[in-house]
């Protein structure tokens, strides 16, 4: 069968590389796709915000299976057009509709859930742009430092500001009510700020029931040890050596099923990759937010983990059969994954550099490609995030080794990334 993977991203080409190895799938199709290619992918160039467009590109190519990889087109309601075409009924949609995408797309609408179905998470308070003296007045009576202000809506990771004193918090308050954040903060909200270290869990569901994916930790400051600006993600581990069984049952317990449950009781119906992005606070975990789909990089060290073929369970999804099929199960081995980013990002950054990549990508050794277009000889930077390096070895310090053996072997001007990505967690293992 025919796969399409839309997006643009290392998270897609990590989806569409895994899809590919699948005895069931006979061509992957990445559209809008990147530079990176491999054997049975090919790109196709289509606006993946246009259902009409992708609609007719799916018939017209005979997909069977789709994967939809970013929040956008989702949260825009991409799926629930394609399932009213009556061609279509047949397709695999791996994705949820524009009202279970809501987990991610609306902040206000994710913790109303949260509270509803009792799953941890940190306080909070939402507030509408016209009621900013009643929400200076919670930060000043309700609150203290650190203080957390969101954006309600889709905000690209730019949404959150954690602010050190009261000062910044008000000024934060007013750029965000002042349209600094565009319509993404018509609603805002006031947390408590959660301490600890982040990690990340991922699920597939059909709505009945979940798989659990590979745990990872993402590295999102732009600078070595968690310093600057928030990035998408400058590098990625996985498996958590911190996940151990006894935290991971009261991530199940507490988090995955009620919220499976939950969505289930609320009939919001979520077929799709569920990202649960979790803060470990002594021992306890809470959900910082969910998102409706992989991460990236995350997803760039949790698929080359996933020891079986994936593709059964993707396909499962359609008639919520998932429990029936076979767990892929995971690998052992530590995938490490390292973003090679573009000097200045994530603010202003040049395009146009020529990207160059040595060696062979093997089992252990993959480049995923984000930002980069062209082909062949002549490839060229058109993103903040270029490409990522993943290595695979026993261990978090030879997956090290081996990433930036092979970091050594690509090269771009004014390339930048982080040396220190996996050194934090080696004391857990
Ligand atoms: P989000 O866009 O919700 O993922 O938030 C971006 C980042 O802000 C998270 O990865 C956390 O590092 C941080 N963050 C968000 N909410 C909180 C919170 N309540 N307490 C502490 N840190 C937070
Ligand atoms: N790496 C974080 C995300 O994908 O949201």
């Amino acid at each position: 069968m025919k796969a399409l993977v839309l997006g643009s991203g290392g998270r897609e080409q990590a989806i569409a590389w895994k899809i590919a190895k699948s005895p069931l799938v006979s061509e992957v199709i990445i559209a809008p796709g990147n530079a990176g290619t491999f054997l049975k992918t090919r790109n196709a160039d289509l606006d993946i915000n246009d259902a009409d467009a992708v609609a007719d590109f799916l018939t017209k190519e005979a997909v069977e299976l789709l994967v939809v990889g970013p929040e956008q087109p989702l949260v825009g309601g991409l799926v629930d057009q394609l399932l009213a075409r009556p061609e279509l009924s047949d397709l695999h949609i791996v994705g949820p509709t524009r009202e279970a995408a809501q987990m991610e797309g609306s902040k206000d609408f994710a913790k109303a859930f949260m509270q509803r179905h009792g799953i941890p998470t940190a306080k909070y308070r939402s507030f509408t742009s016209d009621e900013r003296e009643a929400a200076l007045d919670y930060l000043r009576n309700e609150e203290r430092a650190p203080y957390v202000l969101k954006a309600d809506g889709l905000a690209a990771g730019k949404g959150v500001l954690i602010c050190q004193t009261l000062e910044e918090a008000e000024e934060g308050l007013d750029s965000m009510l002042g349209g600094k954040f565009g319509h993404s903060a018509d609603t805002i909200l006031i947390e408590t700020c959660l301490t600890g270290i982040e990690c990340s869990v991922f699920v597939l569901t059909d709505g009945k029931s979940y798989r659990i994916l590979p745990t990872a930790k993402d590295y999102k400051r732009i600078g070595e040890g968690d310093t600057g600006l928030n990035t998408g993600g400058m590098g990625a581990v996985s498996p958590v050596p911190f996940i151990d069984d006894e935290f991971m049952t009261k991530v199940k317990e507490r988090i995955i099923e009620p919220t499976i449950r939950g969505l289930a009781e609320d009939e919001i119906d979520y077929r799709g990759f569920l990202y649960f992005g979790l803060m470990n606070q002594d021992g306890d975990p809470y959900v910082i937010e969910y998102n409706c789909r992989m991460g990236d990089p995350e997803t760039q060290a949790v698929m080359p983990r996933i020891a079986g073929d994936l593709v059964p369970s993707l396909l499962a999804l359609r008639d919520q059969s998932l429990a029936d099929t076979e767990n892929p199960g995971e690998i052992e081995e530590t995938a490490l994954t390292v973003v090679a980013a573009m000097k200045g990002y994530p603010e202003s950054y040049a395009k146009g550099a020529q990207v160059i990549i040595y060696g062979e990508d093997s089992d252990d050794s993959i480049v995923f490609h984000s930002g980069t277009t062209g082909g062949g000889q002549d490839i060229r930077s058109c993103g903040g995030r270029v490409f990522a390096v993943t290595a695979l070895d026993r261990g978090i310090m030879r997956a090290r080794k081996r990433a930036y053996e092979r970091m050594m072997m690509t090269c771009f001007d004014d390339m930048y990334y982080r040396h220190d990505i996996g050194k934090d967690l080696v004391e857990y293992e």
